[in-house]
């Protein structure tokens, strides 16, 4: 299987004390099951050249792996750069991690060279870029897929169970609150934070978990957002956005449920994880909340003080026969993204199922239109959107 990543910041290599980052440290530790022969990670700047290497082989060090990958400084024109990284050899499926903006030029680009792609969350800002990859995708035969990793966080399997099971009753409304640390937009996506916002970069988790939790479909928003600490610090984005999402039971048209998102990226760098995050779904018969920071375990050392560690996301973990491996709902949904392409390639026919079971473009789709609305709203000083795509 030969694979290709595009981008080599955080979420692929971990930057600016932000943890180990995801995919790269997936992909080692998947490479100890299922044989990765090429692995190409291509992104803008030279110097993550090196960055990259001394990362693969602190990683394969650590979990006992022996993955290699080459490093390619991509140019300016996204159609020729992709095609001429592919022309090296070709790669039967990429994933996609870089900012929000970009996943559209590059997904397309991939998908005409007839490669699979898992792009990162948000799948894209606009409905109508969402809408072309999904057509591009159907008509090439691919399987594309955004790695909405909370789908596969045990706790929110338990919540799909109870909601499922009719144990709430009939659903009312949600509340999700969601925040990380003022250095995400100030250093770490400083030269992309304007381009995005907390909502769209973030939040959007919690969208399509609603959607994965409910079944339930998006049919108005509004939001309306603060500023402050980012735009003092020559950051032109919002410090926090609220959101007020209405949905539809398809069973039931008359079930409409209320959705209520508060979310910034402005908490203090004292803050005791990067992530601070906790929902909660009311319905007519119960209520079930959600902390999904306070996993229960806290570790407090001298140098950095109390920190509220989730080990369930994407961590080094002891390994009896390894001594370490690279696990979490993140690395699962990576992994996941992997055997799918392994099916699809002994089985084309698979493509199809994946479509309704799976985070797929399609289903993407449904948070894509929450965000196009969600923005809408913002320019327009918290007006009502109504959501028109079809799902
Ligand atoms: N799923 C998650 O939990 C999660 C976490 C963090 C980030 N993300 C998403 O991942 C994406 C990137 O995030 P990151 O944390 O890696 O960001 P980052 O800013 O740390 O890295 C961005 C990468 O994109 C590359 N890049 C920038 N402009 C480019 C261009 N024009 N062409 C090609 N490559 C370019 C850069 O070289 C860099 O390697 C964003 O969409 C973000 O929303 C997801």
């Amino acid at each position: 299987m030969n694979v290709l990543i595009i981008g080599a910041g955080m979420y692929v290599t971990g930057r600016n004390n932000t943890g180990p980052g995801t995919v790269l440290a997936s992909l080692c530790e998947i490479s100890k099951k299922i044989p990765l022969e090429r692995v190409t990670i291509a992104a803008k700047n030279p110097a993550n050249q090196q960055l990259v290497q001394d990362r693969i082989s602190e990683i394969n060090r650590k979990i006992g792996s022996d993955l290699r990958a080459d490093y390619v400084t991509l140019g300016e024109d996204v159609d020729i750069e992709i095609s001429k990284v592919n022309s090296r050899g070709p790669h039967h499926c990429a994933i996609v991690a870089i900012p929000d903006h970009l996943h559209y030029a590059y997904t397309r680009a991939l998908l005409r060279n007839k490669i699979h792609c898992l792009l990162v969350k948000p799948f894209t800002p606009t409905v109508e870029e969402a809408v072309d990859l999904i057509k591009i995708q159907e008509e090439e035969g691919l399987h594309g897929a955004v790695e909405l990793h909370k789908r596969f966080d045990e706790s929110n399997l338990y919540a799909k169970r109870i909601i499922e099971e009719g144990v709430l009753g009939q659903l009312l409304y949600s509340t999700v609150e969601y925040s990380q640390r003022i250095t995400i937009p100030l250093t770490v996506f400083r030269s992309w934070a304007e381009k995005s916002n907390i909502f769209q970069y973030l939040t959007v988790h919690y969208v399509d978990l609603i959607y994965y939790l409910t079944g339930f479909k998006p049919v108005r928003a509004m939001a309306i957002g603060t500023y402050g600490m980012l735009k003092q610090n020559g950051v032109n984005t919002f410090d926090s956005v609220h959101a007020t999402v209405l949905w539809q039971n398809p069973m039931r048209p008359e079930n409409i449920m209320v959705s209520q998102f508060a979310s910034n990226w402005i908490d203090p760098e004292t803050t005791t994880a990067l992530s601070d995050q906790k929902y909660k779904v009311v319905g007519t018969r119960g209520r079930l909340e959600l902390d999904q920071k306070h996993r229960g375990v806290e570790l407090v050392t001298e140098g950095r003080g109390p920190e509220a560690v989730n080990p369930y996301f994407s961590e080094f973990l002891f390994h009896p026969d390894t001594g370490l491996s690279f696990n979490g709902y993140a690395y699962q949904s990576i992994q996941r993204f992997i055997l799918d392409i392994i099916d699809i390639r002994t089985d084309p026919s698979r493509l199809e199922y994946l479509k309704d079971h799976r985070p797929s473009f399609r289903q993407a789709l449904v948070s894509t239109a929450v965000i196009e609305a969600v923005n809408q709203s913002l320019i327009r000083q918290g007006e009502w959107r109504v959501i028109h795509a079809k799902f």
